[in-house]
């Protein structure tokens, strides 16, 4: 096997290298750890080439140093800290003993290892065999403290994908308080580019936003207590012609669900350089003597085609190794939910028609949402009581699920784990497990409040409630939902000067209850949820294969939601549901195709009233999912292409191919009608040019190089929202 990862000790470069990537670091003056290059594999390096000298004003040098040429505030870093001559942001900022802020950060040591060491507590991207990947751990010191950063830095094989993160440690006998520990940082050189982020809000997530990078600091953060939906954990960086398929794109991806920033600064000599990490915000650790800390990773991606490779590598590592469910590779069974048919207006009575008529339609699973437990009859009450609702089943939740089973349909469950009502008995009990700051009154938000999950006693609580449900082996997904964000910060098990540690430690208190249902329950199926897609990040994808996209399930306000997911997370991770028309969040009357093409993107399911449905409307279910169970193989796990963008044009195209070329499946929606149409064509991508395929529906043949190159024309229609599924089969 080739190495991956080479020291060259002349030169002191250090090269991360596979068949795609390379990249390249190496000491500097006065053991400084500079970055040198990331990008397309450089095959012959000779380590000839490093930064240049320039004596700049007010850029200064090296203590001690009279080479003026010499700056760390100009110098391409690779993980700078505050207290040293660098004005840049910083990566980290460590208050030490004597309440400086100084840190100044120089090369000690590097070790490579084979394969991947484990994050403890956090998720993480992982290795099947030793093989697939080496690790560089470089060390670096504080040159007149005690603390270390080990840097790791994991090159996959086949992959183009670096994944950073950092572990502090302190070897004085002193606590210091880190005030900010970044994952990752990069400095870049002549590049002018721009961002693309993903920016949203409740019910109208992710949505791609290009902006240009000019000098001065830019920020996509969260302080939401949770990764968000109005700024997902990503930012990609790309030259100023960089597009789909054309370009150079690095994408940045926080394995991380709970406060974030990256930091974007151009800095005065236009140079760019980005940090990322846990939110500084609120952020104060106290790291003991001999305790160490772990930072969360970043997933690096690099393309030299544009951003669909970029997404596709990113769906691809998430996919292989970050998802560890059984369910990672099987289809995805189709589902229908009670939310959007019943709120909380429902009992056993009126439900067993829905799942009797979901079997008749072919939907292979019924889920349970919101008020079947406690007396939850509307969204005031019962967040912490996990028993079934007597009054909805008085037969009991295992009597329904026998129900639903003995239709042939599998059953699921929806839980807000991590939320407490004060008109519950949780709250009669345990008052403190409501997180609160003392002598102050909690802000409300859908009249609900947060458990301090940082606490064990709290998270034992709600793992020992939902254990009593799920141990009776009768419930085979559960659908993990979070319906606010966190405001007053306190842990009550935590002493005042460790309260700047609250929201990390609630998300690692999360992780933990995480892991020990998944841990207890292999063969649960979790869809993770927050209101819709709150919480959709790669951190979230260790313990659920799947999250529900967005609370508005409008095929049109879709097309923009889907798409942005599809900048960083696989198809198979992001569910969609066909719901009623005119639209519950936004009244909008759209064709029953189309929202079917629309919800077939990711993971289908039916999230209304089937018993409401006219026979002819039912008939249309039906073949949907006849339809969709030829296609989810290829559609889930097939190479995805974004090609038209509904966000920039008055069409949306996108397209899936199974890896060995041979299935395609290409939707595209037409989004306004036009009396005096253009005819438009979509081209399709990574077919075989010299295989011939058929469409399924007309079976018609075509060479692949015909579908690439002269692309197929677009219907025309009357009506708005119009809608198209091609299926093609390659015959040779
Ligand atoms: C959130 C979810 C919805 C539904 C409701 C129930 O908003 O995103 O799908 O489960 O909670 O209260």
């Amino acid at each position: 096997m080739n190495q991956l990862i080479n020291f060259d000790k002349k030169n002191k470069v250090f090269h991360l290298h596979n068949d795609q990537i390379s990249y390249l670091l190496e000491i500097e003056d006065g053991n400084t750890l500079a970055h040198l290059y990331f990008g397309k594999r450089i095959k012959n390096y000779h380590g000839e080439l490093h930064y240049p000298r320039l004596d700049r004003g007010f850029s200064g040098n090296l203590p001690g140093s009279l080479d003026r040429t010499f700056s760390k505030d100009s110098l391409l870093q690779e993980y700078s800290s505050a207290g040293e001559m660098d004005f840049r942001t910083p990566a980290i900022i460590a208050r030490q003993k004597d309440g400086s802020n100084a840190t100044f950060l120089t090369y000690e040591d590097y070790q490579i290892i084979q394969g991947k060491p484990d994050l403890e507590g956090l998720p993480h991207s992982w290795v099947k065999d030793k093989d697939e990947a080496e690790t560089l751990i470089i060390t670096l010191k504080d040159e007149y403290g005690d603390l270390k950063f080990d840097l790791l830095y994991t090159i996959y094989r086949d992959r183009p994908v670096i994944v950073r993160s950092v572990k502090v440690r302190n070897t004085g006998k002193d606590t210091i308080k880190l005030e900010k520990v970044a994952s990752m940082q990069m400095d870049f050189v002549d590049r002018n580019f721009d961002t693309i982020t993903l920016p949203g809000a409740h019910a109208n997530e992710r949505h791609m936003q290009r902006n240009h990078v000019n000098q001065g600091i830019h920020v996509y953060s969260s302080i939401r207590g949770t990764s968000s939906h109005q700024m997902n954990p990503f930012v990609a960086l790309v030259d100023k012609d960089t597009n789909e398929f054309v370009g150079d794109a690095y994408g940045f991806a926080f394995v991380y669900s709970g406060n974030h920033k990256f930091e974007i600064e151009k800095d005065p000599y236009a140079q760019t350089r980005i940090v990322v990490g846990i939110n500084d915000y609120n952020f104060n650790w106290k790291l003991k003597s001999a305790d160490s800390f772990q930072t969360p990773e970043v997933i690096m991606a690099y393309s030299d085609r544009g951003l669909n490779k970029m997404s596709q590598a990113f769906h691809s590592l998430i996919h292989d190794r970050i998802i560890r469910s059984k369910y990672k590779d099987q289809v995805r069974p189709i589902l229908v939910n009670n939310w959007e048919a019943t709120y909380f207006d429902f009992d056993e009575d009126k439900l067993k028609p829905i799942v009797d008529d979901a079997k008749r339609l072919g939907i292979e699973m019924f889920v349970l949402d919101d008020g079947w437990f406690g007396h939850r009859d509307d969204d005031n009450s019962s967040l912490g009581d996990w028993a079934v609702f007597k009054k909805k089943f008085p037969h009991g939740l295992d009597n329904f699920a026998d129900y639903v089973h003995e239709q042939g349909l599998k059953f699921g469950l929806w839980f807000e784990p991590e939320m407490i009502s004060i008109d519950s008995d949780l709250y009669k009990a345990h008052p403190d497990y409501l997180m609160s700051v003392p002598g102050r009154k909690p802000s409300p938000a859908r009249n609900q409040y947060v458990l301090d999950l940082g606490r064990e006693e709290v998270r034992n609580n709600i793992f020992d409630q939902m254990k009593a449900i799920l141990d009776s082996g009768k419930i085979d997904y559960i659908k993990w939902d979070m319906n606010r964000h966190l405001s007053d910060i306190y842990e009550a098990d935590l002493p005042a000067s460790r309260q700047g540690e609250v929201y990390h430690r609630y998300v690692l208190g999360l992780y933990d209850l995480l892991e020990k249902i998944v841990d207890r329950y292999p063969d649960l199926l979790i869809e993770g949820c927050s209101g819709g897609g709150g919480r959709f990040d790669a951190g979230m994808a260790y313990y659920n294969p799947q999250i529900w996209a967005s609370d508005n399930s409008d095929a049109i306000d879709r097309l923009k939601i889907q798409y942005g997911t599809s900048l960083v997370y696989p198809q198979s991770m992001m569910t969609s549901h066909v719901s009623v028309s005119p639209n519950e969040q936004n009244g909008r009357i759209t064709p029953f195709n189309t929202r079917g093409v629309v919800a077939m993107w990711g993971d289908l399911g039916y999230e209304l009233d089937l018993t409401k449905m006219s026979e002819e409307d039912r008939k249309l279910v039906a073949e949907q999912v006849e339809e969709y169970k030829k296609i989810r193989k290829v559609t889930q796990y097939g190479r995805f292409y974004r090609l038209k963008s509904a966000q920039t044009s008055n069409q949306c195209a996108w397209e899936t191919v199974s890896h060995d070329q041979t299935e395609v499946v290409l939707s595209t929606v037409k989004v306004m009608a036009s009396a005096q149409p253009y005819f438009t064509k979509t081209k399709l991508v990574g077919l075989d040019p010299d295989r011939r395929y058929e469409d399924q529906a007309s079976h018609k043949v075509y060479g692949g190089d015909e579908l690439m190159n002269l692309g197929i024309y677009d219907p025309v229609e009357h009506g708005d929202f119009m809608a198209y599924m091609y299926h093609f089969k390659a015959i040779d």
